[in-house]
């Protein structure tokens, strides 16, 4: 069966990538005519691991094809996934815009039997609009519209579509769910079929209660901080129980990227436009914001008063293992160092590139050395690996002052105390 996927962002050309990797073909579709003919070329516009190895596999074995024509990609095709993006109003509420101008596209151009996959991630009742937009189009009866959630991590997105803990389908009748359900019954064994609104929710809540997990901790290295705690200890501790579990329990900077952030504040507003006050969560996404707030409050203190300060800066995308740089901590402090009048050396293994087009006056190196270099301090951002395996010795070596302050807890501060570092981080003592 060919597939057609609407949307080559990240989740679209993760899906119709990962799709033809388990032997289908698909046609990815979007209406950004740079994109396709980057895709056409062989070019792959994300970083993430994987991805560029099975889009070539793909395009060597014929298994993909790009448009910008969405009718022609949904005639050929039996199914077709919904991964247009979904963006943050200024009210905090999901833009649904996209998704609904795409369904009532799709109904106008659907003239055979197709099933409907909205994959984008959408705030609970949208599933419904999306059936009533297509219903409304005269030729568009003869189709089954499920919801799909998807859970992929960026940096490991792949990996994610291909062995998935659960598969949730939205569906308003059972029987419907069947051409999805064989296509993951190979690679995941937990598919939980339920209808539209639980599965919109489900999406939400998950990432909802991952951010919550990481503003509680975040709250609990505050208090660390002052009794003369350690967050890794406590959250290790915390962790071993197995109604709490070990993840999502690092302190540092907060949550960043392009989903916790959006996802918590449209399920707030969700929450408060069905009447309920959604307390817990507006508190989650007030103390993210505290938290680098703090971040960049401890660095004014720690700097000596004086403008021209060389600082060291690693790690710009919002967490490891990827190029992204939406909501990341480091938009926010290089901002404050700009302020300061802070003469700011940045590196990062990936994220250069998209950062230097909104802040093209920073001196970006080659290396994470170069940037450690002459600095009066060295700020981490990111918790990349390439830092945590970072030759101390010869950091300490190239700073003028041996400062570090970590806002991801990669090292253990007995450590940076024999290498003779003024070592700052999140929930522990100096
Ligand atoms: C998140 C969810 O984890 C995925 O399941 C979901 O599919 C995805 O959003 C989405 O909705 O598409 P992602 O945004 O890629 O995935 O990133 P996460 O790995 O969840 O990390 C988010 C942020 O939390 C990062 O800034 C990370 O540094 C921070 N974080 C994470 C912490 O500060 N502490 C932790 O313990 C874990």
């Amino acid at each position: 069966m060919r597939i057609c996927v609407i949307g080559s962002g990240y989740v679209g050309l993760v899906t119709g990538s990962c799709l033809t990797g388990m032997g289908h073909s698909v046609t990815l579709v979007d209406r950004d005519g740079d994109k396709i003919a980057r895709l056409k070329s062989g070019e792959t516009p994300i970083y993430e691991p994987g991805l560029a190895d099975l889009v070539g596999k793909a395009r060597g074995a014929g298994l993909i094809e790009y448009t910008t024509n969405l009718n022609e990609g949904v005639k050929n095709a039996g199914m077709i996934f919904i991964t247009v993006d979904t963006p943050c109003n200024k009210d905090g509420s999901a833009n649904l815009s996209r998704v609904l101008q795409v369904a009532e596209e799709i109904g106008k151009n659907i003239d055979d039997f197709k099933t409907i996959v909205l994959k984008s991630t959408v705030p609970v009742g949208t599933t419904r609009l999306v059936n009533e937009c297509l219903q409304k189009q005269r030729r568009s009866q003869n189709f089954e519209l499920l919801t799909n959630p998807e859970f992929l991590r960026e940096g490991n997105a792949v990996y994610d579509f291909l062995h998935p803990e659960r598969v949730i389908i939205g569906t308003e009748r059972s029987s419907y769910t069947k051409t999805l359900t064989n296509i993951y019954k190979h690679i995941c064994e937990r598919i939980i079929i339920t209808n539209w609104e639980n599965a919109e929710l489900i999406k939400y809540s998950a990432n909802a209660f991952l951010a919550a997990k990481i503003s509680f901790i975040n709250e609990i290295a505050c208090v660390c901080e002052e009794v003369g705690a350690d967050i890794t200890k406590v959250a290790e501790g915390i962790g071993y129980d197995s109604r709490i579990g070990p993840h999502f329990l690092k302190a540092g900077l907060g949550y960043g990227g392009s989903c916790l952030p959006k996802d918590v504040s449209a399920m707030i507003a969700t929450g408060q436009k069905a009447g309920c006050e959604m307390r817990l969560l507006r508190s989650v996404a007030q103390v993210n914001s505290d938290q680098r707030r703090k971040f960049v409050k401890k660095l004014s203190k720690l700097l000596p008063e004086q403008t021209g300060l060389a600082i060291g800066v690693w790690g710009l995308s919002f967490k490891p293992g990827t190029d992204d740089i939406r909501e990341s901590s480091a938009l926010e402090v290089i901002a404050q160092l700009k302020e300061l009048g802070c003469l700011i050396k940045v590196y990062d293994p990936a994220a250069m590139p998209n950062f230097k087009l909104l802040h093209p006056d920073l001196h970006y190196c080659n290396d994470l050395y170069e940037a450690a270099r002459e600095s009066e301090a060295l700020l981490i951002l990111t918790d990349w690996q390439e830092f945590v395996n970072a030759d101390l010795n010869k950091v300490g070596s190239l700073m003028k002052s041996k400062v570090i302050i970590d806002g991801r807890n990669i090292y253990e501060p007995d450590l940076m105390k024999k290498f003779a570092f003024k070592y700052y981080s999140i929930g522990r003592q100096k």
